[in-house]
């Protein structure tokens, strides 16, 4: 599976250790977009360039990081393809996977520990979409979006 990780200043630490937990996962190969250092930067462009690789074929999954996860989140659900869950918890984590097939998981940095982001990650990793009746509500999801274009 290919991921593209990204995060704004508020989440550079809890970047490195998603990467550390990715690490364990052999079939996971990962692409980082920054940022790498603790100057300010604007969430909505990090947003931008994981999804970019989402929708474009180049990661089956994005991962992105802000301060609280909302603002990234936000700006990831506004671009076209994209079903980004922010997630705080493991159930929402795994239900985001099953239930609505997300296709990127939002986590705040300053917001999440350690222990449970990598917690919540290797849910959602390991979580697959069950289909059925789901599918359906996915599919209105996706036709929301078309019409809000
Ligand atoms: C940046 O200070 C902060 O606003 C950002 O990381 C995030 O929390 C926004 O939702």
């Amino acid at each position: 599976m290919k991921i593209t990780i990204g995060s704004d200043h508020g989440a550079v630490e809890l970047k490195e250790e998603v990467k550390r937990v990715l690490q364990e996962f052999a079939d996971i190969q990962v692409t980082d977009v920054g940022t790498f250092g603790t100057e300010a930067v604007d969430y909505p462009d990090i947003a931008e360039k994981v999804c970019a690789d989402v929708v474009g074929g180049r990661a089956d999954r994005g991962i992105v990081l802000c301060g609280t996860g909302l603002g990234i989140s936000m700006a990831a659900n506004k671009i076209h393809g994209i079903r980004c869950a922010l997630c705080n918890d493991v159930f929402s984590a795994r239900m985001s996977r099953e239930h609505n097939d997300a296709n990127v998981l939002a986590m705040g940095g300053r917001v999440l520990g350690f222990g449970p982001a990598g917690e919540i990650l290797r849910v959602w990793l390991t979580s697959e979409f069950t289909g059925g009746r789901h599918a359906r509500r996915v599919e209105k999801i996706m036709v929301l979006e078309d019409r809000g274009k």
